[in-house]
């Protein structure tokens, strides 16, 4: 549809001063960069030294300490709760890197986000027993201790900071992603929910090992590829772990773990770092956050992570409406609303961006929705798509930044790929933004080191990593 607005010059150029006015305050500089990458270096540090607190923690010890070789086999069961999907699964380790995955798997509605913690954990039993009854049992393996009748051991893949106390066991931290469980789930033990709804369901899976879905990601993609040192999620949420020496972990009683191990992966909830001191942020995103059920909590996550990119894009565009600088004050019905422009369109618009020019306006104009005929000019449109790839831009930035941090916690030698097993939808489906984080790093890290860097897709990384901790774990 070909614009029909009448827009004058003055008003463009004045729309475009301010859009870059806006882009300066959401622009990593180099110097920006770099105070990010020293403070999450500085969180990761205090964070190996500190017990956690009640509710927050950060650098939590995951209890792996060994990573599979990728020849593993067996059948192990698995259940994977993001924010949005519950999988249940039956994972057929084949050896030389390959699985075979059935699946169970559930939309969570906002409904079951805010239940009581009986109904919660009943639906996930609910949807366990649905997988156990398309198993054939004999080709599972069988917890150890199991005393008649025989119980299936589990792997759980939890995409929620938890307090980890042992392989198997954890205090559930503060939930994210719209999880406000009425009876306050918080400080509990994770383990204990699973064995009562299983009991109350009659089910006999017992959960062997407890992961967070970016440990999950790491030995997940270590199983397909053995030079895998870090698990990045990239989704909903953000999240990122890493081997980290056992002597740098203070917050674990080194002396009992030194002789045992030399590494543990932790799992960092960097989702959860940042503060003004260092975090560059807009006022669009204090904004966002004070206007988000949980406030103050998980500043860096909201300002790149897929549950929060479309609001973001959001307020700025509505900004420029209510000003008459875009779309002559015609706010339309997909940005009307707090939260009801997602990433997913986000995405979808960038995804345009390669077709002919006419066609990307005004498949734009149609997804917006105007009301009573008004049609947006293509300059308005373009600064629109300008917005959504300003704020995408500096996610992959501060992407990036977490990356960094977490690969120079480490050493590598200098002929070393430095491998990520990266899972989630905003790394995976958001048009060129595996490009972007890439393209950042190198900005930092120089040509020569960025070409040993492999961001790898750990696909399934949550159920996957599950089972294959539980069974690392449960042979001894
Ligand atoms: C959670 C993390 C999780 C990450 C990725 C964050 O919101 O706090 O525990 O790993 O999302 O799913």
């Amino acid at each position: 549809m070909a614009a029909t607005n009448y827009t004058s010059n003055n008003n463009k150029e004045k729309i475009i001063k301010r859009l870059d006015w806006i882009r300066q305050d959401f622009t990593l500089t180099p110097a920006i960069f770099k105070a990010i990458v020293e403070g999450f270096k500085q969180e990761c540090d205090q964070g190996l030294n500190t017990a956690s607190a009640s509710g927050l923690a950060t650098m939590i010890p995951s209890y792996v300490t060994r990573l599979p070789t990728g020849h593993e086999t067996g059948i192990y069961l698995a259940l994977d709760l993001g924010g949005s999907t519950l999988r249940v699964c039956a994972v057929q380790l084949l050896g030389q890197g390959q699985v075979n995955v059935t699946e169970v798997r559930r939309s969570i509605t906002d409904q079951l986000r805010t239940s009581s913690t009986i109904v919660f954990f009943d639906w996930i039993a609910d949807t366990v027993a649905e997988l156990y009854a398309l198993l054939p049992n004999q080709h599972v393996a069988r917890d150890n201790d199991a005393s008649p009748p025989p119980q299936l051991a589990m792997g759980v893949s939890w995409s929620f900071p938890l307090d980890q106390t042992g392989i198997s066991k954890g205090t559930i931290l503060r939930m994210g992603k719209g999880f406000t469980v009425t009876d306050g789930i918080d400080g509990q033990d994770l383990a204990t929910f699973f064995l009562e709804a299983f009991q109350r369901k009659n089910i006999p899976v017992v959960v062997t090992a407890i992961v967070n879905d970016t440990i999950g990601a790491l030995v997940a993609h270590a199983y397909s590829n053995p030079q895998a040192r870090v698990g990045f999620i990239y989704g909903t949420g953000v999240n990122a772990a890493y081997p980290e020496k056992v002597s740098r972990i203070i917050k674990l009683n080194v002396a009992e773990w030194q002789d045992t191990a030399t590494e543990m992966l932790v799992n960092t909830e960097i989702d959860i770092f940042g503060n003004e001191s260092y975090l560059p942020l807009t006022r669009f995103d204090r904004a966002l956050d004070a206007s988000h059920a949980q406030p103050g909590f998980q500043p860096y996550e909201k300002m790149m992570s897929g549950a929060y990119l479309g609001e973001l894009v959001r307020l700025v565009a509505v900004d420029l409406v209510n000003d008459r600088e875009l779309f002559d004050g015609h706010v339309p019905y997909l940005l009307a609303q707090p939260w009801s422009f997602l990433t997913a369109h986000m995405s979808e618009i960038e995804g345009y961006s390669s077709d002919d020019h006419q066609l990307v306006v005004s498949r734009v104009t149609e997804l917006l929705q105007f009301a009573d005929n008004y049609t947006p000019t293509e300059a308005d449109i373009d600064v629109f798509l300008d917005i959504c790839v300003m704020v995408s831009t500096r996610a992959a930035g501060l992407a990036a930044a977490a990356l960094v941090a977490i690969i120079e916690q480490q050493s590598f030698k200098p002929d070393q790929d430095i491998v990520v097993g990266v899972n989630g939808t905003t790394f995976e489906m958001y048009p060129g933004m595996p490009q972007r984080i890439h393209r950042a790093l190198e900005q930092w890290f120089g040509e020569s080191i960025a070409k040993r860097i492999k961001l790898e897709v750990a696909r399934d990384g949550g159920s996957i990593g599950a089972a294959l901790v539980a069974m690392l774990y449960q042979e001894g």
